[in-house]
């Protein structure tokens, strides 16, 4: 079976000449379907760099990543924005909720930027709302909700079109322990029942708990 996610001898710099700085070495991974992972290390150690070229989000890098099969290393911006529209969802420390937008309609606006027609997700949108808890806060908006329930909201809107992996960087990392807890069992309810692959970024042991793999990082190289 193909893996979700494979890097092959991934290396990445920032700068030139002398401001030149290595962040990743060499960094081979494969993440197979339905795992939850935990992407850990020390500050500075290339995690969020990583889960960048994992996800696209920066094309400049020396080796291959594949997802979910097709090589999106040296695509074509149009088929990589095509690729992580359908395959990739992503959720960070800060929840990039549009302020005057209503919960339902910040989850809806992948769909509707990407030309899509809103009905076809009437059901899915129903159930988001349903496995998030924001059924109650669906026409809230984004500032009467606790930082939570943002983060919740930003969560349905990376799942609402089912990608087959999930990128998260720190998602907890402005929360406080209930919340956190909540979340995580988000997490863990989204890859049992909707079958989503998960790639968490944590500083926290306890977090990373809720997945079922841990991958360190240490100055750049996987370790372990
Ligand atoms: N745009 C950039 N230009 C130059 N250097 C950068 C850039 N982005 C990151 N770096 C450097 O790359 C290294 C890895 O950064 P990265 O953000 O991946 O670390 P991290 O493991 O996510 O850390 P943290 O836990 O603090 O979020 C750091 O030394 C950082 O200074
Ligand atoms: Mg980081």
């Amino acid at each position: 079976m193909e893996p979700i996610m494979k890097a092959e001898h991934v290396s990445k710099t920032f700068g030139t000449g002398e401001a030149e700085t290595r962040v990743l070495t060499d960094v081979s991974l494969e993440i197979q379907k339905g795992e939850f992972a935990s992407l850990m290390g020390e500050s500075g150690s290339g995690k969020s760099t990583l889960l960048y070229l994992v996800g696209g989000l920066d094309t400049q890098y020396e080796g291959n990543i594949y997802i979910a099969g097709q090589k999106m290393t040296g695509m074509k911006e149009a088929e990589m924005s095509a690729l992580r529209l359908s395959k990739i969802g992503f959720v960070f420390q800060f929840y990039n909720l549009i302020q005057n937008l209503s919960v339902e309609d910040n989850i809806l606006l992948p769909i509707k930027m990407a030309g899509k027609t809103v009905p076809g997700y009437k059901e899915k949108l129903e159930e988001i709302l349903e496995i998030t808890g924001l059924t109650p806060k669906r026409k809230s908006k984004p500032s009467q909700l606790s930082g939570g329930q943002q983060q919740r909201v930003s969560i349905a809107r990376a799942v609402l079109s089912e990608p087959e992996i999930l990128l998260a960087d720190e998602p907890t990392g402005n929360l406080d322990s209930k919340s956190t807890a909540e979340i995580m069992e988000l997490f863990k309810r989204i890859n049992d029942e909707k079958k989503i692959t998960i790639l968490q970024v944590t500083h926290s042991p306890d977090t990373a708990e809720y997945g079922n793999r841990i991958i360190r990082l240490d100055s750049g190289k996987l370790v372990g």
